[in-house]
């Protein structure tokens, strides 16, 4: 069965307060199934604020984007597991031993996503650090690490959905961030795209924070990218 437009969208509540987070829950529900919950969130009002968001009916993705050695990232996924989240995410650059200690403990009730490189990055911010490779081929050279050692899904920016498609099975969940409708601000993204053409080009999920968050009226600019993505359907 399709999953419905709503299924679909993530909304990033990237904002500093517990009672913001769950005001915006409620307001957004009606367009989207999940809630992402990030370092910002997390770091101000911690696990009780998941369970809240989860008792508001929402799924929640918490996006802790776990980097550590493999024993520490393990036990951070048992936690998230307590706190019944549906979806977690590691850096795929954490390597091999690092990412499948941590798919060991995840039950099937977690989708365990593997960031591979961020979107607000580019091939000079990988050169920085001393990586050679084009952006998209770092994408796929660690989203093929990650789907070897069993990870469920792979986040990445909505211009690598082509080649990873190309690269990964259909049953790995793609889930994109950096999503802008056309003319709007990019804000700190550099690798965009519109909704309905992220849906179109083979995108599961979509994460949205500013571009709701931050609009003039939430509730209009979610409806309206709703709309896109169930026009891409
Ligand atoms: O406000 P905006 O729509 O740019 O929010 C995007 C969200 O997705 C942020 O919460 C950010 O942390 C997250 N994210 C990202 N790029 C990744 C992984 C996560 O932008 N590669």
């Amino acid at each position: 069965m399709k999953p419905s437009g709503r299924d679909c969208l993530i909304i990033a509540l990237d904002v500093g307060t517990r009672a913001e987070a769950i005001s915006l829950a409620l307001t957004l529900a009606p367009f989207a199934a999940w809630m992402k919950i990030g370092l910002q969130l997390f770091t101000a009002e911690g696990p009780d604020l998941v369970r809240v968001i989860r008792e508001t009916g929402a799924k929640v993705f918490l996006d802790l984007k776990l980097h550590d050695i493999p024993n520490t990232v393990a036990r951070a996924v048992e936690s998230a597991v307590g706190l019944d989240v549906q979806m977690l995410t590691l850096h795929l650059c954490g390597g091999t031993e690092m990412i499948r200690t941590a798919v060991s403990v995840a039950p099937d009730t977690l989708l365990l996503l593997g960031v591979t490189v961020l979107t607000s990055a580019n091939s000079e911010t990988l050169r920085e650090i001393g990586i050679t490779n084009r952006v998209s081929q770092q994408v796929v050279r660690l989203a093929k690490i990650g789907v070897d050692c069993g990870i469920g899904g792979v986040v990445a920016s909505a211009r690598e959905i082509g080649g990873l498609r190309k690269e990964i099975d259909r049953n790995v969940k793609l889930v994109v961030p950096g999503i802008r409708t056309p003319g709007s601000e990019e804000h700190d993204q550099k690798r965009t795209m519109a909704p309905a053409e992220a849906i179109a080009t083979g995108a599961d999920y979509l994460v949205v924070g500013r571009p709701i968050t931050s609009a003039t009226n939430p509730m209009i600019a979610a409806k309206q990218i709703l709309e896109e993505i169930e026009s891409a359907f």
